[in-house]
């Protein structure tokens, strides 16, 4: 059973702000002791650069480093650990996608389908490319809950579309959406899909090989782990054939002043010395997640989101966005007159932390006609005590405003 005041030990940021309700996970979770210290402790006594050097520090290091791609094979279900990209992000891991792999597939006058429920990270890069190659970018939309149109969705596939690409869970509306379907309806017309699994790596199970996505990516940090370190899984029959976009060092096979011949992936797309001790955390990261039974931790979010939105649902004025019937514990909200930011800056007054804005989906925002939303996301360190401070202080807030 998961026992939030327990896990809330684990993690010193409630030592040293212990009235923080911090509802902010979708943006970036906190870190446990064990990644703080896990990573400090690399600097403190193993730190050497990977693959360079042959002394016993170095080759400590190297191990170090290439262990946490199995340990993250292991954690998405990826049948290799050559198929585990480090990256920097997400948003570098797509981008990589767009560039290595699409780039030379996408012709004039082809598609590239995406939803209207995309982060800015999963829209601007395939826009890019789409302007640059003349094709198009086609949107699959929501409705007004914040669901897929699947209709929609199988009528803009077409022998034109060369790539889809889809978030798992929504960043803005928490909607979960169907990927395994989505996945099996673009593989029969052998489009290649990518998902962004930034919002759900951290709770749901994820299994790559079963759903047979030819990419997956998410961050280091939405799940744990620290800043700056993302991971790109990828089929290794696309990552053997896509040419590396960033150039440097520890990427290469042989280079003189003429030529450069690249190793193998997926080494080639992690040229420079990249977050050695990040990826370290993120090792970290995932071993103290693989603590808890990710089942008990849904069922554990699943009850604290239904309950906020019973609660929040009973403040004068508020709008919930966001009504899937498949929801992940991401909870947007917006009252008419009062302006997101105003919300997340009264519940801060009170040291409750939710983010207000966009959310990097301004499209979405346009569709529901709002500026903006504040959203609360949760994970299992939040508590259902949490959920009542928020909905006072709404409930003030509107009294005070009205
Ligand atoms: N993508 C992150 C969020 O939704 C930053 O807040």
């Amino acid at each position: 059973m998961i026992k939030p005041e327990a896990i809330r030990q684990d993690f010193p940021i409630f030592v040293h702000h212990p009235t923080l309700a911090y509802l902010d996970n979708a943006a970036t979770t906190q870190k446990p002791e064990s990644v703080i210290e896990g990573i400090a402790d690399f600097y403190r006594k193993e730190n050497a650069n990977i693959h360079r050097g042959v002394y016993p520090l170095a080759a400590a290091a190297t191990e170090k480093y290439e262990k946490v791609r199995h340990i993250v094979a292991e954690f998405i279900g990826a049948s290799s650990f050559k198929s585990i990209v480090y990256s920097s992000g997400t948003t570098a891991s797509i981008n990589l996608v767009v560039q290595s792999f699409l780039e030379k597939r996408l012709n004039s006058g082809d598609e590239v389908l995406i939803s209207a429920m995309e982060h800015h990270a999963n829209l601007i890069p395939w826009q890019m490319l789409c302007k640059k190659k003349d094709a198009r970018l086609i949107i699959i939309p929501v409705d007004k809950n914040g669901e897929i149109d699947m209709m929609a969705f199988k009528d803009r596939l077409s022998s034109r579309t060369k790539m889809l690409a889809l978030t798992h869970i929504s960043n803005t509306l928490g909607s979960i959406n169907p990927i395994e379907e989505i996945i099996e309806l673009a593989h029969q017309r052998a489009i290649p899909v990518l998902i962004d699994g930034a919002q759900s790596v951290a709770h749901y199970p994820i299994d790559v090989s079963a759903l047979d996505c030819d990419f997956f990516v998410f961050s280091a940090h939405k799940c744990f782990g620290p800043t700056g370190v993302g991971i790109l899984y990828g089929k290794e029959e696309h990552l053997r054939e896509m040419e590396p976009v960033v150039f440097g060092g520890d990427m290469i096979r042989e280079v003189s002043y003429e030529n450069s011949s690249f190793t193998t992936y997926p080494q080639r797309f992690e040229a420079g010395t990249t977050n050695i001790a990040g990826i370290v955390g993120l090792g970290y990261a995932i071993e103290y997640l693989q603590k808890y039974n990710k089942a008990e931790i849904l069922q554990y979010l699943t009850q604290l989101s239904e309950y906020a939105h019973q609660e929040l649902e009973s403040v004068d004025g508020l709008e919930i966005i966001g009504k899937a019937g498949a929801k992940s514990a991401i909870l947007s909200f917006a009252f008419e007159n009062i302006h997101p930011h105003d919300v997340a800056t009264f519940l801060g007054t009170e040291n409750i932390a939710v983010r207000a804005g966009h959310h990097c989906t301004q499209p979405l925002m346009d569709f529901f006609n709002i500026p903006g939303t504040s959203r609360a996301s949760f994970t299992f360190y939040n508590t259902f005590e949490e959920v009542d401070r928020m909905v006072k202080v709404l409930k003030e807030m509107k009294q005070f405003l009205s």
